[in-house]
């Protein structure tokens, strides 16, 4: 399925449990069913799915306001729906941004490339720059570079921390993480008692959103495909 660009897969994993795959007809919930590609017919919520082949990597500036599924159960706007005809593939977000969140969006449909980008392990740096609503102490500062711990008590590892503005009763601050929790910058500020009101991500790893406009996308060059591919 992966290969199909139909899920990630731990996608994948959930899609087989919830019975939505069918090969040849019958339905699987088990993992591990083999497949020959080009013999067995596997369907997925009753369409076929095979390999296409041609890989999509692309980069997307998502504004506020759209939300980071393919689809949406209360059919908000996705940010599937800023990617033009011109991908002709399924093509879907290589891990997520809050709908408040605005940025760099990474989506393909290249599964196993997902699995690689946002595993825990490869520690991936991503930085984001945080506009709060008021100041921050520089104790706050401080705890934000050692560690801080969030509300469910997750102690997040030693974040990189600049402060780039302050001013009309702001500030702008550059921060880098390299944990993906839910919602993890604004818990971070929330931990040392500031507000975030506006959040955008800049870059992941070396890949960097630069000027691209708003909620325009752009394909990834191939350096920046192979730096994420061997990370
Ligand atoms: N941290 C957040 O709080 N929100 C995001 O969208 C990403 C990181």
């Amino acid at each position: 399925m992966a290969m199909c660009g139909a899920a990630s897969r731990r996608g994948a994993e959930e899609i087989i449990s919830a019975g939505r795959v069918t090969v040849n007809g019958e339905k699987i919930c088990e993992q591990g069913v083999k497949v020959e590609i080009g013999a067995d017919t596997v369907k997925l919520d009753g369409k076929v799915i095979k390999p296409s082949g041609k890989m999509f990597y692309i980069m997307l500036n998502k504004p506020v306001g759209y939300v980071t599924t393919v689809k949406d159960q209360f059919e908000r706007p996705t940010v599937i729906d800023l990617v033009g005809p011109e991908i002709n593939e399924r093509i879907f977000p290589v891990g997520r941004l809050d709908y408040e969140t605005e940025g760099l969006l990474l989506l393909t449909n290249d599964g196993d490339f997902t699995y690689k980008v946002t595993h825990p392990k490869h520690n991936i740096e991503k930085t984001y720059i945080a506009v709060l609503k008021g100041g921050i102490t520089i104790k706050g500062l401080a705890q934000l570079r050692s560690g801080v711990k969030l509300d469910d008590g997750f102690m997040t590892s030693p974040a990189k921390v600049e402060m780039l503005d302050a001013e009309n009763g702001h500030t702008t601050i550059k921060i880098t993480i390299h944990e993906g929790k839910n919602r993890q910058v604004r818990r971070m500020f929330e931990a040392v008692g500031s507000k975030v009101k506006e959040l955008q991500r800049v870059s992941i790893g070396t890949v960097e959103l630069g000027n691209l406009p708003l909620g325009r996308w752009r394909h990834l060059t191939s350096h920046e495909i192979n730096y994420l591919k061997n990370l």
